[in-house]
């Protein structure tokens, strides 16, 4: 029964029901008639027995009179008996059967004065007889009885046309209950037995499949929930796939470049130092890469202990700057600093400082020469706010949001000196994100770019 299938034990339920309304309603319909219908006959014999009884009280004119009313008029055999010899040996079924219709135990409560009614087989005619006997008194004493009878068959008689309605009624009530509940069952079993095809392909990696349901109920509800939980792990599987591809294409990249200079050194083709200073420079972006992919990997997992400890932030940004002063001299950009030297934050210095490297890296990078990049540190409310804003190129409005993803450029050309890996972004998010920071990108094509950074101070 436990393996069984929804619309199996649906079934078998609706089965279950539809023999319960049968047997309750055949057992309803006997016992109402038997109550209403008998019992209605059964009174009408008793009380024109009563009447005759009556009658007889008034006088034997009156009597016969009505017997013979009652005989022509009311639909049973009616019999009157005042033979001692019949009464006390059982008034016969009809003249000269030699069977008793009543029995002596009847006869006893006759005497008695009692009404009997009794429901007895016929002897001859094969059929139940309703019959009900009244005495009558003369003077206190026992002097006849009548006996009005009727053939059950004919009081069920009316009962054979109602049997008729009732099974035709019921066998229409059933082929209705059948087409509601196969329509129901088909309605509410059909959505899942879709969702078990669909999670079987998902759990096989095939994540197109969506369930059609266009419904508001809680099944739609369902299907609506399985429906996005499949396009989530669509776009997560498809990321996947696009950072595998990524990852293996910026590795495979710089090693055939190494590949490809090392063999022309060696067939002379390049002269070695040449060969050497590409190779070189490879490999570092090569090392570059691999360290920036450890370092994603290691902040999207969630054991990645941030080592927090208070920082003068001023003092770590000025370092940074430091260290990019050469290439921006080179370059000819003009840094206009202006900071709060107070400021103190709570943090990771090595990860705080890869976020404003990596900052930096692109302002730098992405703003030609002669320009100017501002960097401002303040402090306000309990937080502490940095804002690189450059000059350069700008992003345009549509990659704003996806600069931030892994191995996202605007600029899809790999052009092997201009572009980075596309990384940068990606882990200034994932630090900020740890240190329960804001990240914020703000750009206008042409006029510059603008990072900001919020973080709490102590
Ligand atoms: N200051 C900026 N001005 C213009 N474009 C920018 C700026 N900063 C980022 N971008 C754009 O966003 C992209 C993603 O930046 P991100 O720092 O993540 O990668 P990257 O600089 O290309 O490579 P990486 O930093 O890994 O060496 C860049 O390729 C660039 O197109
Ligand atoms: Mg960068």
């Amino acid at each position: 029964m436990k393996n069984w299938s929804i619309k199996k034990k649906v079934w078998i339920a609706i089965f279950c029901m539809l023999l319960t309304i049968i047997v309750g309603a055949i057992f309803l319909t006997l016992f109402l008639y038997d109550e209403l219908y008998v019992e209605k006959q059964i009174e009408l014999l008793v009380t024109e027995g009563e009447h005759l009884a009556e009658f007889h009280r008034r006088g034997e004119e009156a009597f016969f009179e009505r017997l013979d009313w009652s005989k022509q008029t009311i639909a049973s055999n009616v019999l009157f008996s005042d033979d001692p010899m019949q009464l006390g040996s059982g008034i016969p079924f009809e003249p000269y059967s030699n069977e008793n219709m009543i029995t002596f135990e009847e006869r006893q409560l006759l005497l008695e004065g009692e009404t009997v009614v009794m429901v007895r087989p016929h002897p001859h005619f094969g059929q139940d007889i309703l019959g009900v006997a009244v005495p009558l008194f003369q003077n206190d004493h026992l002097s006849g009885a009548v006996l009005l009878s009727m053939p059950l068959s004919e009081v069920y008689e009316p009962f054979l046309q109602i049997r008729v309605v009732l099974i035709f009624s019921l066998i229409v009530v059933i082929l209705v209950i059948i087409l509601i509940s196969k329509k129901v069952i088909n309605d509410v079993v059909q959505p899942l037995s879709d969702m078990k095809q669909i999670s079987t392909l998902m759990a096989e990696g095939d994540f197109s499949k969506r369930i059609h349901a266009n419904r508001s109920d809680e099944l739609g509800q369902l299907a609506h929930s399985f429906n996005s939980l499949s396009t989530s792990l669509e776009k997560v599987e498809d990321k996947r796939r696009e950072f595998l591809a990524n990852v293996s294409h910026e590795l495979r990249t710089p090693l055939s470049y190494m590949k490809g200079y090392a063999e022309a050194m060696e067939e002379g083709v390049i002269e070695q130092k040449k060969g050497l200073a590409i190779i070189q420079k490879e490999s570092n972006r090569l090392e570059r890469l691999v360290n920036d992919l450890l370092d994603l990997a290691q902040l999207e997992g969630d054991s990645y202990p941030i080592q927090r400890e208070p920082i003068a932030f001023a003092q770590l940004i000025s370092e940074v700057i430091e260290s990019f002063e050469l290439i921006v001299t080179q370059k000819d950009i003009r840094l206009v600093q202006n900071m709060d030297e107070e400021s103190i934050i709570y943090g990771d210095r090595d990860r705080l400082e890869q976020v404003i490297r990596n900052l930096l890296d692109n302002a730098i990078r992405y703003t030609p020469a002669n320009k100017q990049i501002s960097i401002a540190l303040t402090t306000d409310h309990g937080w502490s706010e940095l804002i690189i804003a450059d000059e350069g190129i700008g992003i345009p409005e549509k990659d704003l949001k996806a600069v931030k993803e892994r191995f996202y450029r605007v600029n899809k050309a790999r052009t092997r000196n201009s572009g980075g890996t596309g990384l940068g972004l990606a882990i200034v998010s994932q630090i900020i994100n740890k240190h329960d920071g804001v990240f914020e990108l703000y750009s206008k094509v042409g006029q510059g770019t603008s990072a900001k950074i919020r973080i709490k101070t102590i």
